[in-house]
């Protein structure tokens, strides 16, 4: 069993899905944990079933000043973050660009780009000081394939994809590695909030598909860092099975 007794791992989004696997993961081997999302009864069910000292956080990581306060000040016991998990983020329906809901967009740029980049920027000089840290971001194969109705969202995986090579390049000589996991169709809240609590809809997402669970996604996150730490992963795709490409669409006019 690996002991992560050392490590202080920070995960936004822990509420749910993959964030909540991912606390649940790090707690197995003994880790400390600093679990950040809004919905803090969420928070304190988990942290009851953890068994491992956790810190929670309120916090809508749109929120700059709450971030700065949330981060930049953490309790000692807290304060020497190893790992973060930058996990919390949204798709928000699935129309084409020209009937798309602006705020829509506007929600997912400051979560999944503005939120990332905010929280980063807030724990990682405490890990260059340290010399030790690894930020793991949690992308998409959205990020890599268009597909219709993905149009914003996909832009936002695009950029936490090119923002996590570039922190590498940054990071040549500090001891912190970047790691950005990019999952295909997991089933988790993520399509429920993509149709606005339309539980049908998100249904149909996931019939008869074996999706990917947010346990498999925790197990590659808990790999990435359990690696030796001459060792980075730079990118890892994960898909289920029954998903894959279907090639280009051509409009044929006559
Ligand atoms: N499921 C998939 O198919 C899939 C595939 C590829 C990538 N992803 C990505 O995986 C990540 C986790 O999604 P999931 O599938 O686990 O969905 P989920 O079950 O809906 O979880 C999303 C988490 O993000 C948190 N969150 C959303 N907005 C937030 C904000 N403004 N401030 C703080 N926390 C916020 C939510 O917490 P609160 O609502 O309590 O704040 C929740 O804990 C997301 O970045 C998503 O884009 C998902």
């Amino acid at each position: 069993m690996i002991d992560c007794s050392s490590e202080t791992v920070v995960v936004t989004g822990a509420s749910s899905g993959f964030g909540e696997a991912i606390a649940r993961r790090y707690a197995k081997h003994g880790a400390k944990l600093i679990l950040a999302a809004r919905r803090m009864d969420r928070l304190e069910k988990l942290k009851g079933e953890l068994g491992v000292p956790s810190h929670l956080v309120e916090l809508d990581v749109r929120n700059r000043d709450a971030v700065e306060k949330a981060f930049g000040r953490l309790p000692a016991d807290f304060a020497n973050v190893t790992i973060l998990v930058n996990n919390a983020g949204l798709a928000l329906g699935l129309e084409p660009a020209h009937k798309v809901n602006l705020d829509d967009w506007q929600t997912m740029i400051d979560t999944n780009v503005t939120g990332l980049v905010t929280v980063t920027r807030t724990l990682l000089p405490g890990m260059v000081e340290r010399d030790k840290g690894h930020i793991v971001n949690i992308g998409s194969v959205a990020g890599n394939y268009p597909y219709p109705g993905g149009n914003v969202y996909g832009g936002t995986k695009a950029f936490v994809k090119q923002f996590s090579l570039a922190l590498r390049s940054d990071l040549l000589g500090a001891n912190v590695r970047v790691t950005n996991i990019e999952p295909g169709m997991a089933d988790t809240e993520f399509s429920l909030t993509r149709f606005k609590g339309n539980k049908a809809e998100a249904d149909k997402v996931y019939q008869g598909v074996e999706a990917l669970t947010a346990d498999d996604i925790a197990e590659t996150v808990f790999w990435s860092t359990a690696l030796p730490a001459h060792v980075n992963i730079n990118r890892i795709e994960v898909m289920p099975t029954q998903q894959a490409f279907a090639g280009f669409k051509v409009e044929r006019r006559s």
